[in-house]
């Protein structure tokens, strides 16, 4: 395979020197570069046929061209819209990272720590395999599903969670469908609105999105929709849910919603997917974990995909993981190897700086008690940036209120299209297409320029 493949290659690029002998041999019909190496045969001794006829080749060389220009990503394009924008009073609500106070999204200490430590200890950066650093996988494990808690600890002492290293959230969550898929699962229930990227995924993987309010036009959670959803969800389907800090809305089911959730899950006998990529900015790690290990108490099997892109401020280093809960432990290894198979073919092995810095800290109680103090930090901000907005009552048409009690860095502003691009256009605030602000992106210094923008627009 690895000859032919290689002989593809030398085709498609011939070296610069064998170009101008490639021209001059087309015309006798034969191409130089083209041929099979002497080497290369096929096992039964003939000689590996010629790759491709010229002609041929210069028909496929067009194909490129059938090629429709995409859109850019929308979320990820108000990046540089926003950059772009020289207005000195613009304000980014686009993309989902944490700024502090004074609009800096800086590397934590904690990590700097790591890095250091890293830096003068690291001896070799050899592949790790498609599992990547199982040391940062297995000392995470505590955190998302508590070895102490009452509903989680039997699973976790039977060992029957296991999970692999991901290229960040995103990665966790494609490893994740793609495993359902695999497994057998085709269609996947999912409250909308949602991350953009979820129902992506799931298009590129070819399932089918059965999509169901996630809440209502007041603004709290719609159970009676995700009740329905999941009287109709059977086996062979997923149920993909939010662990904490939904994103986009900030609307989060409460430990009592996720105590009626659970049994139906297990009673719908679907497959669990639980996305869990905001840890710690709700209300606490521990807090923040209750309904993926309400869940986990309560079904057989699950997936639980895993993000420290925002936890641990790592967002371009893509740090995640992927787990399974298996009903006996002896299960978890196909299914694992399921996943090292798919994540070879996809990524081959995660990147490795950032899950090897996380495992630095979760292996030093100095660093830990550092890292939890920077996050409690993050989320202390957070809520005063809420508390102010909720007090503020009403901008304008909208109310406020509501996202005092929202979670994480997310919230609905709910604004027409129009209005979004009148506040981007007049008043240099960058807020999403669905009307999702990042509220980490408001500060106290242009919280009311933010409030009298909203006021303005939908006056
Ligand atoms: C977001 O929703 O803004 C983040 O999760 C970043 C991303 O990858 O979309």
């Amino acid at each position: 395979m690895r000859s032919l493949a290689s002989s593809a290659r030398s085709f498609l690029t011939p070296a610069p020197a064998a170009r101008s002998f490639s021209l001059l041999a087309l015309s006798s019909g034969l191409a130089a570069g083209y041929l099979p190496c002497a080497a290369e045969k096929a096992p039964s001794g003939q000689p590996l046929p010629l790759p491709l006829a010229p002609a041929k080749a210069m028909r496929a060389a067009i194909m490129l061209t059938n090629l429709k220009a995409q859109p850019a990503d929308a979320l990820l394009a108000l990046i540089k819209l926003h950059n772009d924008d020289p207005r000195a009073g613009k304000i980014d609500l686009g993309v989902g990272v944490y700024r502090t106070g004074q609009g800096d999204t800086p590397v934590f200490g904690a990590i700097k720590a790591a890095e250091q430590r890293l830096l003068e200890t690291q001896n070799s950066k050899a592949y790790l395999g498609p599992e990547g650093d199982m040391g940062f996988v297995h000392a995470l494990m505590p955190y998302v599903f508590g070895t102490a808690d009452p509903m989680t600890k039997e699973i976790l002492g039977a060992g029957r969670i296991e999970g692999m290293q991901t290229p960040g959230g995103t990665g966790a969550v494609r490893l994740a469908l793609a495993l359902a898929k695999q497994a057998g699962v085709s269609r996947v229930f999912m409250g909308t609105p949602s991350w953009p990227n979820h129902a992506q995924i799931m298009n590129d993987l070819g399932l089918t999105l059965q999509g169901f309010a996630h809440n209502t036009t007041g603004g709290v959670v719609d159970m009676e929709a995700l009740k329905d959803a999941l009287a109709e969800a059977g086996p062979g389907d997923a149920v993909l849910l939010h662990g904490c800090c939904h994103n986009p809305t900030g609307i989060d089911y409460s430990p009592s919603q996720w105590d009626e959730i659970a049994p139906l899950l297990a009673k719908s006998g679907a497959l669990p997917l639980l996305d869990l990529a905001y840890q710690g900015l709700g209300h606490g790690m521990e807090e923040d974990a209750y309904g993926v290990r309400r869940v986990l108490a309560e079904v057989p099997e699950a997936i639980v995909a895993y993000s420290c892109d925002k936890n641990f401020g790592l967002y371009r280093d893509r740090v995640g993981a992927v787990y399974v809960m298996m009903a006996e432990a002896d299960q978890l290894a196909a299914v694992l190897s399921n996943g090292h198979a798919l994540a070879r073919a996809a990524w081959s092995m995660p990147p490795d700086h950032g899950a090897a810095a996380v495992r630095l800290i979760l292996e030093d109680p100095k660093l830990v008690a550092l890292w939890l103090d920077e996050l409690d930090t993050m989320r202390e901000r957070m809520r005063q940036v809420r508390a102010k907005l909720a007090a503020a009552g009403s901008a304008g048409k909208v109310d406020l209120t509501p996202m005092g009690g929202q979670n994480g860095l997310f919230s609905i502003v709910p604004l027409t299209g129009e209005q979004i691009m009148a506040m981007r256009e007049k008043h240099g605030v960058y807020m999403a297409g669905s009307g999702r602000i990042n509220v980490a992106g408001l500060t106290m210094g242009n919280i009311d320029q933010f409030i009298a923008a909203v006021a303005d627009v939908t006056a």
